[in-house]
């Protein structure tokens, strides 16, 4: 089977969140499974500046575009026994950031992704590499799906291409004015309720629910969640309507890169047999964030996140005092939204002795905090998936999350008489629901037989990519021969 998939962000090569994890490592499982499998994402600064041996792919390209003919160039580089294909397009992509700075986001980013779906399209031509299926992520790639509807129907070369279409967030949408459609090649009819307008706007995700043969998001939950108004943005009713060709995979984590036995970032390694490495980890995780030794003994709430509404930063905020007042330390590692940063910081300043905060995207740093934390909090207003309950698992650091999405798919509530379960979570969106949760968290750290019980079943849960990966395979398999 022949599958193209564009995502606009990849691990290793770009990333601002967990998209980037599944489209970097999605791949590399449907490629074991028997797939072939081609990856286009933009050439951002992010990837030039990591000096790849890239290849030139396809040089200077032509392609019509509205105001002219526009040139671009296709570099490629072999990773994983895999092919990555990037964009380039410096006027677009040659930028500090992916989509914007911590102030908004870029005003041009329509015509930037609108250009990176169709120039992926054009660069599938001129290779000649025809897959039987395109697989587009989110709001970005969704435009694909449109090109391929309105501007490739009648050429053979596409018509018998067949495509899924993946929401990771129903939040972004990527929505722009009126005029954008014949700025991007697209006709100006499709400015309607039944195709792309959106409240007067012009809505890129749209096109990806319309016109793809099947629509998932990455978790069960989550995928009934959307077609309900309160997690619907808007677009509940769309998704009602196509629920017959509308799916909910959970994604995997590539246990690859995210294992305590070999991981490189951590002070110590470490494994469900022999866990003592944790705590020399917890001791560098306290001093990298300048933290007093004696915190040792007592629980390290950590937190890597977006700082973005969804994560629930404003429930934090509220009820950051009584975590502190239940004996646990709070350690956060985020960037995004000044609004966020800037609670953070005065909450920081007052309690230099118990909470660590690093205002950054750092790798390192983020897998120290899965190593070397007790306790991981994610009190998300939503959440899709989540990957980061799934890392901290691993790496026996045990979950306390709001019950949402993939949260509540993945995070069952220990049972202090039974034994079993591998988290805490919290149902209502307020502040003594969290608060409840990290204190049963902390009562049964206190209890260090338990405790150990705990992390053993953490440890133990296995989220691999192989059964995920086999689930896409059964997808695409009936997206082909429905
Ligand atoms: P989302 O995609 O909504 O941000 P996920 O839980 O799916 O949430 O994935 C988040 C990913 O981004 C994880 O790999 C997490 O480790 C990473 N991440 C988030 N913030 C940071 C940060 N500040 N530094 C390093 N990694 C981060
Ligand atoms: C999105 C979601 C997150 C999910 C990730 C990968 O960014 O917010 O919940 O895990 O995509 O699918």
């Amino acid at each position: 089977m022949k599958i193209v998939m564009l995502s606009s962000e990849v691990v290793p090569y770009a990333k601002t969140g967990g998209l980037a994890d599944v489209t970097g490592a999605l791949p590399k499982y449907l490629s074991h499974a028997g797939a072939e499998v081609l990856v286009f994402l933009p050439l951002y600064r992010e990837t030039k500046n990591k000096n790849l041996p890239l290849q030139k792919a396809v040089d200077s390209l032509k392609m019509e575009w509205p105001a002219q003919t526009e040139s671009f160039s296709v570099w490629k580089h072999r990773h994983d026994s895999l092919s990555f294909f990037f964009v380039e397009k410096d006027e677009y992509f040659d930028r500090d950031y992916l989509y914007g700075t911590p102030k908004g986001d870029y005003p041009d980013n329509g015509e930037r992704f609108a250009f990176f779906c169709r120039a992926a399209l054009e660069t599938l031509k001129a290779m000649g590499f025809q897959p039987e299926i395109i697989h587009a992520h989110d709001w970005q790639a969704a435009m694909a799906l449109a090109y391929l509807k309105f501007n490739y129907a009648q050429d053979p070369f596409f018509s018998s291409i067949r495509s899924l279409f993946t929401i990771h967030n129903l939040a972004y949408q990527g929505i722009f004015e009126k005029d954008l459609l014949a700025r991007i090649g697209l006709p100006e009819a499709l400015f309607n309720m039944e195709d792309l307008e959106f409240y007067g706007k012009v809505n890129f995700l749209k096109a990806g629910i319309l016109y793809s043969t099947a629509v998932n998001t990455v978790s069960p939950h989550y995928s009934q969640e959307i077609q309900t108004p309160e997690f619907g943005h808007g677009l509940d009713g769309l998704l009602r309507k196509r629920r017959q060709n509308l799916y909910g995979i959970l994604n995997g984590v590539d246990y690859s890169g995210w294992n305590p036995a070999t991981d490189r970032f951590i002070a110590r390694n470490f494994d469900a047999d022999n866990l003592a490495g944790k705590t020399g980890c917890k001791r560098d995780l306290l001093q990298s964030f300048s933290l007093p030794p004696e915190a040792e003994t007592e629980p390290v709430v950590g937190m890597v996140s977006r700082l973005a509404g969804q994560k629930g930063f404003d429930l934090l905020s509220q009820a950051v005092e009584e975590i502190f007042r239940s004996g646990a330390n709070l350690i956060i590692l985020g960037t995004g939204e000044e609004v966020y940063q800037n609670a953070l910081r005065s909450v920081q300043k007052k309690y230099p002795q118990r909470f660590g905060l690093m205002i950054a995207f750092d790798e390192a740093l983020a897998h120290k905090i899965y190593a070397g934390s007790d306790i991981f909090l994610i009190p998300s207003r939503y959440e899709p998936c989540g990957l980061t309950q799934m890392y901290s698992l691993r790496y026996g650091t045990i979950p306390v999350v709001r019950a949402t999405g993939g949260l509540d798919d993945t995070i069952q509530e220990f049972d202090p008489d039974s034994l079993a379960g591998n988290g805490f979570k919290f149902v209502d969106y307020e502040k003594i629901a969290l608060v409840d949760a990290v204190r049963r968290a902390v009562a049964v750290y206190q209890d260090k037989e338990r405790w150990q019980v705990l992390v053993r079943n953490a440890i133990a849960c296995d989220f691999s990519w192989e059964k995920s990966a086999a689930e896409y395979f059964r997808l695409y398999k009936r997206i082909i021969s429905p």
